[in-house]
């Protein structure tokens, strides 16, 4: 366990968490209709952290409302493109403001070490309004020389009132992720954070306010997915839903959005090949392979939870990766010197223990790990399995924690037919010197990102999104905009 003393946290953050929370809507902040609350849980000690608004249906109704009022006759809906941008602007500056202070919400909402959410999860998400304000300007359509008289162009236009459901596993980078896109576009917005992390999500509201986002552009309501979430999903006046989190939750979001045919988008799970052949680099690949998975305590749709190892090199990785598993320092997120901070909450804690053991007794052998750490929060031990098989649970399903499966292989030939061996294809890792097999690999795995020499690199204009059963679409980079536009083709007779 970590052993330095604790972080101090700011008074902001401590005055942040004293008050209840409320509701956004409209531009002011509500309490829940049903006047109902619920507690977040600071995951290091299983103590209540704050309490925040449950809002539910009538709260979704209510916020669905405003921000069709907002789309629709509102000042976003009269505003220029350069004024969007600018107020987008605003907020990434006001956060960057603001680093320390949402670094401490994050780490004591969502458990992860203060050294990484400082210097990852804030600056991320900057960096991503910064990417997304400079697109507000430049949403085109085009000309299109079609046949006959005619004078044809298209115009992208903001899809309308969107829905945003968000995980736990980086609450505040992933609001960013969806906002920005809405935001630059000309969308209007309900967010709903997820319900285990809901505090930076509402902090970030404020500062939106702040910046001068009009009333009702951004709506945030916090709640359970059962009842805020489905009801957004559901909701006949919401025109696109953008959703984050389990594959099992993706296949509901379908289903509710199907009443009124609203766009869908879907970043779901993923169980992805980190593949070191034995011509890489091995320390560097063996690193590497260690922060593939226990990056975000492996709490990562993309985490590299199946490392394949070419044989000749399989012992020396799995030792590699053991040593870097047990130098971990495991302890509350909020002691400076954590490298790895507990789970996000009980159910990810029982839920991750539960594979561990089923792993243990369908075979696996663990190197390195497969236990809990300490009796008070989530904590669990960084775990490398070995003597694993392709049928077992550890191996086909998402762990969702520090867990990774070592498996050897022998050539390139097989490889890819492994590796795509899932019904999940978010991303892939490959570590070779050999630049040919590298990219000839590449292009066989069935994956929306593809890292090579490298693994967990994400940028604002990169896309992000998966094949198969990890979703529908793409975050970040222009792909992300075009999923919040309409296509009109507008047809001018000439003569
Ligand atoms: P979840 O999919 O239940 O929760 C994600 C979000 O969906 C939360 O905001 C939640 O309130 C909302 N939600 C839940 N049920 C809903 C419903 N019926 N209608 C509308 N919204 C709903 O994920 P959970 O239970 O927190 O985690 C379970 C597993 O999901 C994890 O172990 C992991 O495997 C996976 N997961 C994947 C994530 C990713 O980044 N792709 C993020 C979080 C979880
Ligand atoms: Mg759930």
């Amino acid at each position: 366990m970590a052993t330095a003393t604790p972080l101090q946290m700011q008074d902001a953050v401590s005055q942040f968490l004293a008050t209840p929370r409320k509701l956004l809507i409209d531009g002011r902040w509500v309490a829940a209709s049903s006047g109902k609350t619920f507690d977040s849980i600071d995951p290091a000690t299983g103590e209540v952290l704050a309490r925040v608004a449950e809002g539910d249906k009538a709260d979704i109704d209510a916020a669905v409302k405003a921000a069709r009022r907002a789309f629709e006759s509102g000042p976003w809906a009269k505003m220029s493109a350069s004024e969007r941008g600018r107020i987008m602007w605003k907020i990434a500056d006001l956060l960057e403001q603001h680093t320390e202070e949402f670094a401490e919400l994050e780490t004591l909402d969502n458990g992860k070490p203060i050294s990484v959410s400082r210097v990852a999860d804030v600056p991320l998400a900057v960096d991503l309004f910064r990417y997304m304000a400079g697109w507000a300007t430049k949403i085109e359509g085009s000309t299109i020389p079609i046949s006959g008289p005619f004078f044809a162009y298209t115009r992208r236009e903001p899809i309308g009132v969107v829905g945003q459901i968000i995980p736990w596993n980086f609450p505040l980078l992933m609001a960013a992720w969806k906002l920005g896109p809405a935001l630059a576009t000309g969308c209007t917005v309900i967010l709903k954070p997820a319900e285990q992390t809901p505090l930076s999500a509402l902090r970030l509201g404020e500062l939106a306010m702040e910046a001068g986002l009009p009333p009702g552009v951004l709506n945030i309501v916090t709640g359970f997915g059962e009842t805020a979430g489905a009801a957004l999903a559901a909701h006949p006046d919401v025109d696109k839903i953008a959703f984050t989190g389990s594959t099992e939750v993706g296949k509901l979001i379908v289903h509710a959005a199907a009443g009124n045919l609203k766009k869908v988008t879907l970043e779901l799970g993923g169980k992805s090949p980190n593949i070191v052949f034995d011509d890489a680099d091995v320390n560097k690949a063996t690193a590497g392979a260690a922060n593939a998975i226990f990056f975000n305590h492996g709490q990562c749709c993309c985490a590299g939870s199946r490392l394949f190892i070419e044989d000749k090199i399989f012992d020396k990785v799995v030792e590699g990766v053991s040593e870097s598993a047990k130098k971990i320092r495991v302890g509350p997120g909020m002691n400076t010197d954590t490298q790895m901070g507990p789970l996000v909450s009980e159910e990810q804690f029982r839920r991750v223990c539960g594979y561990m053991e089923a792993g243990l007794s369908e075979g696996a052998k663990a190197v390195v790990g497969g236990k809990k750490v300490g009796n008070r929060g989530y904590f669990v031990e960084p775990t490398v399995l070995v003597n694993t098989n392709p049928k077992m649970k550890v191996v086909q399903e998402e762990i969702f924690g520090p867990v990774v499966t070592a498996m050897p292989f022998k050539s390139v030939d097989e490889i890819a037919a492994e590796a795509n061996n899932t019904s999940y294809g978010l991303a892939a890792g490959i570590w070779t010197k050999d630049i040919g097999k590298a990219h000839s690999l590449a292009n066989k795995l069935k994956a929306g990102t593809v890292w090579i020499n490298c693994y967990n690199v994400f940028d604002a204009a990169m896309p992000f999104g998966g094949y198969k059963q990890s979703g529908w679409g793409r975050e970040m980079g222009k792909e992300a905009l075009e999923l919040y536009t309409e296509t009109k083709a507008v047809c001018v007779k000439i003569n």
